[in-house]
């Protein structure tokens, strides 16, 4: 656990990155300090490592203040990435991975070896070892940061801003792996970032950081969207706080029905329904189809019956005209349909939480 007690940081300018900042960063979770530029996010993650030193108060790693500790030593245990992952531009990417255990001391086949794992284990081609950091993309440059801080196997991570310099959709993937390398190697984390979509998507906790480097409200995502501890915090949250929020909420409690699917052959020529789903003998979804147009098929979208939330939910009726929601199992079978009114009571349900 990484503790913050009463931390602040003035520098010698007179100006306070940092100020009076407490808080807690569990052990195996990932705490996420999010804020506009310059609230101390950066200045913040530092401290932690000794890169800059408090101006008062202290953090303590596993109750041992990092002030005792000497920066090597504290740093051994500590992995740290940023963005646009400042490799070695002069190193092989494997030697790149193997900076710190080449540090350590460990026989060059060892760490080799290590890193040739490594790379592996963050997606990355093996044959893309002997290349060099310019040869590769943006996106498979953070990975070998992540690769390298991985190293050593340190059990905390600081990661500053590691995927704001790739494009949205490299950096939807990134993010996806991030959270399942964590769900295997379960790393204290602390992430920084300026994106609030990013922090929600991968805290376990949310420290909103305002200017002047001062905590604006620490929370799980869900608590965090659904009751903002301030104006500042509700506008750096967004106008479409509601939406996300639905990402919380569960879709299994959704009221399904079944009596909504025919059979391709047999449509029936008069129903009372606006809208059936065609589905194949073995129930996967073909197309919704209304009575009034039946020679028009228009398409459906899905989501997973007991796992996908609201979100999920919400978007599937969304894609279709019929404004349902095909809930399907893990086979891609018609589990049911929510109709537009089961997904109005959910959603007036969920805006009474
Ligand atoms: N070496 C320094 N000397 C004086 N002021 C500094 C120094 N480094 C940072 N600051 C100031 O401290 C404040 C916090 O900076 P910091 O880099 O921690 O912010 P940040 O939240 O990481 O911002 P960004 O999102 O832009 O990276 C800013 O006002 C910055 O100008
Ligand atoms: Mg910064």
């Amino acid at each position: 656990m990484i503790t913050f007690d009463s931390v602040t940081k003035r520098y010698p300018d007179g100006t306070v990155a940092v100020d009076n900042l407490s808080l807690e960063a569990p052990t195996g979770q990932i705490t996420v300090f999010v804020g506009p530029s310059g609230c101390g996010k950066t200045t913040s993650l530092r401290m932690i490592n000794r890169m800059i030193d408090a101006s008062d108060g202290q953090i303590l790693l596993d109750g041992t203040a990092v002030q005792t500790i000497d920066p090597p030593t504290l740093r051994r245990g500590i992995g740290y990435v940023i963005q646009q992952a400042g490799l070695f531009p002069h190193r092989k990417i494997v030697d790149n991975v193997a900076t710190v255990p080449f540090l350590l001391g460990w026989d060059k086949k060892k760490a080799r070896d290590r890193a040739m794992e490594l790379l592996e284990v963050v997606g990355l081609d093996p044959a893309m070892a002997q290349r060099y950091p310019f040869q590769l993309s943006g996106g498979q440059q953070q990975r070998v940061g992540v690769a390298r801080a991985l190293a050593a196997d340190p059990p905390v991570l600081l990661m500053d801003e590691p995927f704001s310099a790739v494009d949205p959709i490299v950096r939807t993937s990134l993010q996806d792996e991030l959270l399942k390398l964590q769900s295997e190697l379960n790393k204290t984390i602390v992430f920084v970032t300026h994106d609030i979509d990013e922090a929600i998507k991968l805290g376990d906790r949310v420290a909103v950081l305002r200017v002047g480097g001062r905590l604006a409200q620490l929370a799980d995502p869900k608590t965090l969207l659904s009751e903002p501890a301030d104006e500042f915090v509700r506008e750096f949250l967004g106008h479409d706080r509601g939406i996300r929020r639905l990402q919380f909420i569960s879709a299994a409690g959704l009221r399904l029905r079944t009596d909504l699917t025919v059979a391709e052959d047999a449509f029936p020529a008069d129903s009372d329904e606006p809208w059936l789903l065609i589905v194949t003998p073995d129930r996967r979804p073909v197309a919704w189809v209304t009575p009034r147009r039946p020679e028009e098929r228009e398409p459906y979208g899905t989501f997973l019956h007991g796992k996908d939330n609201m979100r999920s939910a919400l978007d599937a009726a969304l894609l279709s005209p019929s404004g349902c929601a095909v809930a399907v199992d893990e086979d891609g079978k018609v589990v049911g349909v929510a109709t537009r009114e089961a997904l109005d009571e959910a959603l007036a349900e969920a805006a009474d939480v």
